[in-house]
């Protein structure tokens, strides 16, 4: 009997295995040569943590809240396009998952499954959902619209897309999404099953250059708030400057990410961008992080930088492809677990005894 899947890169050896090649290679790929794909995991371990000895460890807990909504974990799900090609239930498995584990699911825009459809499918799951702007922007309001009737929370618009990155594996595999998936929010054929065909190179990118409005800039973060009541999240930022404009904007969270290192090649790791982000934003609004984590100690030294939730993209992907619902929810457990752990074991009983003086980078130590 093959051996149990005990941590993230168990599952992600066995989604290489069970999924076909365009598949795997659009989840997995990075944008370039992958400098930054690589970064961001490679960053994570040039911080050490300083454990703190001594301290009752008895009751314990890892739950916090993001955008006033009270979570088991400080550990939520991104947005990822088209999560059938994964499992069947795709979309809604994930979601499911997250509402049994008592975390936020965020749905993409770019989903196998409609928004009513994760809805009912998942309704006591906290939801949030991705907005891309398209070009014909009554298509984006009409998303929003949906979003609110079908009970989401809050609205997180990825602003680091004016198109996409290039990523050479989509490239080679010529990626289409398989003829029995849509893009399953539209319901016009041309926009549904575009994803479907290419001219001859990525599906995915011809796609988001014929429908994504490259024009996108601060000012339509306005445009978005004034057709919605629900808290805007600004998903991609990276710098200090582009938080503190996010703040004027009237963001009510900045989302620290580099798209899984999808989009701009050379860009720093997220646990390295982090720090500056928060020491800008100095309590203003939450920040979040996402992008390479896939250990318990990496999300406690995201913690201790200042981030209040760490989103995970690709780890869900493959516990979706090894185990659907069941594998998502068991990635968030293992993740969970691995945190409480470490929470345990350096002296933190809650989320909020993870300070600052508790991580540090690796250099420090040769320095002494
Ligand atoms: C296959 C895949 C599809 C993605 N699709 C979207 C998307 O539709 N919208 C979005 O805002 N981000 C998207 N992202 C980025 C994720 O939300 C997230 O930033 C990233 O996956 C985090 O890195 P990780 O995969 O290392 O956890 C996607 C990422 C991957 C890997």
């Amino acid at each position: 009997m093959a051996p149990p899947l005990v941590c993230v890169s168990d599952y992600e050896k066995e989604a290489r295995r069970l999924l076909p090649l365009n598949a795997f290679g659009y989840y997995q790929s990075g944008a370039l040569d992958e400098v930054t794909l690589k970064e961001n995991k490679d960053a994570m371990n040039r911080w050490y943590i300083r454990p703190r000895l001594l301290r009752d460890m008895s009751q314990r807990s890892t739950s916090t809240t993001i955008l006033g909504h009270k979570v088991s974990g400080p550990i939520g799900i991104a947005p990822t396009a088209m999560q059938r090609m994964a499992s069947t239930d795709g979309e809604c498995a994930n979601a499911r998952a997250a509402a049994r584990f008592g975390t936020v699911f965020t749905m993409s825009t770019l989903s196998t499954s409609s928004i009513e459809e994760v809805a009912e499918r998942a309704p006591s799951s906290l939801r949030f959902f991705q907005v891309y702007i398209y070009k014909d922007r009554e298509v984006t309001a009409k998303l929003v619209q949906r979003a609110e009737a079908a009970g989401f929370s809050a609205l997180v618009l990825t602003v680091d897309t004016p198109s996409l990155g290039i990523r050479r594996e989509d490239e080679r595999t010529k990626f289409t999404l398989p003829s029995h998936l849509k893009i399953a929010n539209f319901l016009t054929n041309d926009m549904s099953s575009r994803m479907n065909t290419s001219a001859g190179g990525s599906g995915a990118n011809e796609y988001v250059k014929s429908l994504f409005d490259p024009t996108l800039n601060w000012g339509d973060v306005d445009w978005l708030k004034r057709l919605t009541k629900l808290p805007i999240v600004l998903k991609g930022i990276l710098t200090a400057e582009d938080a503190l404009l996010g703040l004027e904007a009237g963001a009510a969270a900045i989302w620290v990410s580099n798209h899984g290192a999808r989009q701009v090649d050379g860009v720093p790791p997220t646990i390295e961008a982090l720090p500056e982000i928060v020491k800008a934003v100095d309590g203003r609004c939450e920040v979040y992080v996402d992008g390479g984590f896939s250990s318990g100690t990496h999300i406690f030294t995201a913690l201790a930088l200042g981030a209040q939730m760490v989103f995970l993209g690709r780890p869900l992907l493959w516990g979706l492809t090894c185990e659907g619902e069941e594998g998502a929810y068991n990635i968030l457990n293992i993740l969970q677990q691995e945190l409480g752990s470490t929470m345990a074991l350096s002296g933190c009983a809650t989320v909020k005894d993870i300070t600052r003086d508790m991580v540090i980078r690796k250099e420090f130590y040769s320095r002494l």
